[in-house]
């Protein structure tokens, strides 16, 4: 059997895209994966475009596959990188053998068969494709609910790498929801750009379903205990759909809210469609609406104009709402956007924005685990990690480990917390 080793970048998307491709190698051309190269016949890499990594990186692993991998083996390069690059990448490395965009997964089986293939068109439609099984966790399956997305973020390369938006056709998620929770999943994490804005636009004549109504159809499948999603904007945050997240006992209580920026003047130059003031308000409603709800965001410093006043915005709502999570990152200008050739921040002056947020943040992610010390959450266990421990997630999100094998993969459990770290409680099992 030939042997596929695959590098996965980036967000939870390529997670999932990268299982699309390898369920696509082992249906129809019999691949097994390996987790070295050396052995592999076909080295994948999944890139991810949306900071810059500096290119020559890229062409520098390349470089390291070449020339360590089997002689016959052959390299592609996947994701949005590939689809942003296009041919430049098999003119800078001629040992690449196809480039496939982050719009073209589904077409992996046709380019290992064309040498020197280029597939990257970003119109390319695939909302309907089916692909064959493969899930790397058998306790939590990833279901992408959209491809490409429809907003022009100033900052952001993704509507150039991944097209428009388009949405999948509800039962076609539901039947895969189904499907993964018949194999033993009891959890399912929907995935896309702009989860919330689901519904608007699908390309066959199918049933108009919106993300509320998604969310509610979803949690009528017996024995699914848990939905999660990533990412709902916060533009779309409307009443309904904040109310049916708290109603709807399935719906882990733990929302992804980009806030990008504090300030609503830099808001405006992103192009975000909202305000500090509606952002905060959002948050309000949802914690009036959900009192347990764990908040998590992303926020970039020093995108271009943005003062010292502007910055103050972003620590105020930090302040204000106290994030259970950040995801922070300084801004880089990415080809083909808006904000590529808007006059930069001084460098010093966006490292010493970013490590500031960066020391605040962990100040109230310090108090904030210390108010989890001695609650219970009920967790859900799916992964061994090292020294005899097993971790898992409660509905909110926070991740706790307890001593523990493989028994307990799979199961629901009520863990009392009785140690905290910055990243991972620790806890006991009650009897
Ligand atoms: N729609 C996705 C965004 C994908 S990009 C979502 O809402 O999660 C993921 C994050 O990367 C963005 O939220 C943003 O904070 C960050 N990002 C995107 N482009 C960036 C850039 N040019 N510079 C720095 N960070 C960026
Ligand atoms: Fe990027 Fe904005 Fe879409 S951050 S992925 S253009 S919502």
């Amino acid at each position: 059997m030939p042997k596929l080793f695959i590098e996965t970048l980036g967000c939870a998307m390529n997670s999932r895209d990268s299982e699309h491709m390898i369920a696509q190698l082992r249906e129809k051309e019999g691949y097994t994966t390996t987790e070295d190269f050396k052995e592999a016949d076909l080295i994948l890499i999944n890139t991810c475009s949306v900071r810059e990594r500096p290119v020559h990186k890229l062409f520098s692993e390349l470089g390291g596959f070449n020339k360590k991998k089997k002689k016959s083996a052959k390299i592609g390069v996947c994701g949005c990188t590939a689809s942003h690059l296009g041919d430049e990448i098999i003119k800078r490395a001629p040992y690449v053998n196809f480039v496939l965009g982050a719009r073209n997964v589904s077409k992996i089986s046709e380019v290992l068969h064309k040498d020197k293939a280029v597939e990257i068109d970003i119109n390319y439609d695939e909302s309907e494709f089916a692909f064959d099984d493969f899930r790397t966790s058998p306790y939590k399956a990833f279901i992408n609910i959209s491809i490409g997305c429809d907003k022009a973020c100033t900052f952001c390369i993704v509507p150039k790498t991944r097209g428009d938006e388009i949405s999948i056709p509800a039962d076609l998620i539901i039947n895969e929801a189904q499907k993964a929770v018949d194999s033993g999943a009891k959890e399912v994490f929907l995935l896309g750009q702009n989860v919330n804005n689901y519904g608007r636009r699908f390309s066959g004549d199918t049933e108009k379903v919106n993300f509320t109504e998604l969310l509610n159809r979803l949690s009528k499948i017996e024995k699914l205990e848990r939905i999660r999603f990533t990412s709902p904007h916060p533009f779309h945050m409307d009443d309904e759909f904040i109310e049916e997240f708290a109603r709807n006992p399935k719906i882990c209580k733990s929302m992804h809210m980009p806030l990008q920026s504090g300030s609503s003047k830099v808001l405006k130059d992103m192009k975000r469609g909202y305000t500090k003031e509606w952002f905060i308000n959002r948050v309000e409603k949802l914690r009036a609406e959900c009192p347990t709800v764990s908040i998590s965001t992303d926020i970039i410093v020093a995108f271009p104009g943005e003062s010292d006043a502007d910055f103050a915005e972003t620590i105020d709502v930090m302040k204000q709402v106290r994030f259970d999570q950040i995801f922070s990152f300084k801004y880089s200008p990415r080809p083909e956007t808006e904000a590529e050739h808007f006059p930069e921040v001084d460098s010093e002056i966006a490292s010493q924005r970013l490590s500031y947020l960066q020391t605040l943040n962990n100040e109230i992610l310090d108090e904030l685990h210390l108010e989890s010390m001695d609650k219970t959450y009920r967790v859900y266990f799916e992964e061994l990690i090292r020294d005899g421990y097993v971790s898992g997630r409660s509905d909110n999100n926070i991740v706790i480990k307890v001593k523990g094998s493989e028994e307990l993969l799979g199961t629901f459990q009520e863990v009392k917390v009785n140690a905290i770290g910055r990243t991972i409680l620790t806890g006991e099992i009650l009897a």
